[in-house]
């Protein structure tokens, strides 16, 4: 058997791939035709390939890379917890240092009134967690008919049958039998796409209103919790108009039905704050937490769990748990990750520095004549794509079409931006300078200039 390295060339490591690799959320024969591209490296922001190109990261990973690329105190971390206590279990009256300091800590940055953290090894199953986790908290309290959990369409919160039922891609549901029973699903606040003649505050209004209508149709003894993220992400970073949490967190409050802040993506800094839920003003009762919870240096991730659902919960046995729930490397890695977001001050930075020069920036994208909207939530953003700004109107080719060539222009450029349909989204790592940001842009903006004459070229900029 002969070693694989970042030496080898970058045909064989595609051709070695594409046989015996199956990757999520993509076209294996495409893989095999086209070849991977293989990373090797990373620093700071920049990746680099199996054909030494240096590129951008926008996305930090899948939006979790918080803290950068290279951290050596984070490798030092897991190998010093390796070496101490490679793994045990948290099931059955027993922990370890790594769990018990992480815990602390969360509940240190949760908002007031959260102190209680359920691990898991990803966002999908602490999702699932949620879903079992709700249900449970009405049944000790005596309403075992409350198991509907509304959520939206073209949410996104998670890959597991679960989460992926939770989640409101229809792609998705329609692969595996999705979603499973007692998940109800209202509309997105998506102005640009969805708002019609309505004003932006307007309608984010109507659509927090479909959850006092579902509650209603349903009966408010069936109905046990809403889920949705602080900011859509994967749904293609979709900032909801100022009237829609503060009436949807009413509406909560009215029916006493539990609010699930999905924190994936939102979590730890991205939005300017700790939580997406002090950016949007919101009062959860759970929050679902991964990703930057360790920048992505390992997996982990949980449900951050309001005192009264813990009370409940705490009196009986939850029959639930994943062998590496607060597993101690991860644990470890995690409570390391939020000293550097801490003592480095990354958040605040988010905040008050590079999310006004970002923003500055992104706006000027606006003049770009393919650029309807742009978006920016500290440090997620998105750029959606149209033929014809005044109208709002769609491509007349299938949807991610044009998401797909601007996309394909990026990687080109050296720079990672993806596309939801034909929105583009960034999500960088939080600590991207300035000077950083001018490229990132730079780069943008020349995808944008080739995919707009692209579509000229092909006949392609054209209403639906
Ligand atoms: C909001 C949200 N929730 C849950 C998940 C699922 O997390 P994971 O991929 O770690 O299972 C994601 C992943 O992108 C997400 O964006």
């Amino acid at each position: 058997m002969n070693a694989i390295t970042n030496h080898m060339p970058t045909a064989d490591l595609q051709a070695l791939d594409a046989a015996h690799h199956m990757h999520p959320f993509t076209t294996g024969d495409e893989i095999a035709a086209k070849g991977a591209r293989v990373i090797t490296g990373a620093d700071g922001v920049m990746l680099c390939d199996s054909e030494g190109n240096q590129i951008l990261d926008a996305m930090a990973g899948l939006w979790c890379v918080n803290v950068g690329y290279g951290r050596e105190e984070l490798a030092d971390v897991a190998a010093r917890q390796m070496r101490e206590l490679p793994y045990y279990n948290t099931f059955f009256m027993t922990t370890h240092v790594p769990v018990i300091a992480l815990s602390q800590r969360i509940a240190e940055l949760a908002p007031e009134g959260m102190n209680t953290v359920f691990y898991a090894g990803s966002g999908s199953e602490a999702n699932d967690t949620n879903i079992r986790m709700v249900r449970t908290y009405w049944d000790m309290k005596g309403k075992p008919s409350k198991k509907v959990i509304i959520s939206r369409h073209n949410a996104y919160h998670g890959s597991s049958v679960g989460s992926g039922s939770l989640g409101g891609m229809s792609g998705m549901h329609a692969q595996g039998g999705m979603p499973i029973p007692d998940i109800h699903h209202i509309g997105q606040p998506n102005w640009w796409a969805e708002g019609g003649d309505m004003n932006p505050e307007e309608f984010g209004l109507m659509r927090a209103q479909e959850l006092e209508q579902a509650i209603e149709e349903m009966g408010i003894d069936r109905v046990a919790a809403f889920i949705a993220e602080p900011v859509q992400g994967a749904g293609g970073v979709i900032v909801p108009p100022s009237t829609y949490w503060p009436e949807i967190q009413r509406i909560c409050d009215k029916y006493e039905i539990l609010l699930i802040a999905d924190e994936v993506i939102c979590g730890f800094g991205r939005t300017g704050n700790w939580f997406g839920s002090t950016t949007m003003g919101i009062r959860p009762d759970i929050m679902t937490i991964a990703k930057g919870l360790s920048s992505g240096y390992q997996p982990i991730g949980g449900s951050i769990i309001s005192d009264e659902i813990a009370g409940v919960i705490n009196s009986g046995e939850f029959n639930h748990g994943y062998t590496y729930s607060g597993h101690p490397v991860a644990s470890a890695v995690a409570m390391e990750n939020l000293r550097i977001l801490d003592e480095e001050g990354i958040v605040t930075r988010v905040r008050e520095q590079t999310t006004p020069y970002l923003k500055q920036k992104w706006d000027t994208m606006l003049e770009h004549p393919l650029v309807g909207e742009a978006n920016l939530v500290g440090m997620m953003g998105s750029l959606v794509l149209t033929p014809h700004k005044e109208s709002r109107a769609a491509f007349k080719s299938d949807t991610g079409t044009v998401g797909f060539i601007c996309r394909e222009r990026c990687f080109a450029n050296n720079l990672v931006m993806r596309h939801v349909g034909d929105r583009m989204i960034i999500s960088p790592p939080l600590v991207i300078n300035e000077s950083e940001i001018d490229t990132l842009i730079e780069r943008a903006w020349q995808s944008l200039d080739e995919c707009h004459a692209r579509l000229k070229a092909e006949g392609l900029m054209v209403a639906g």
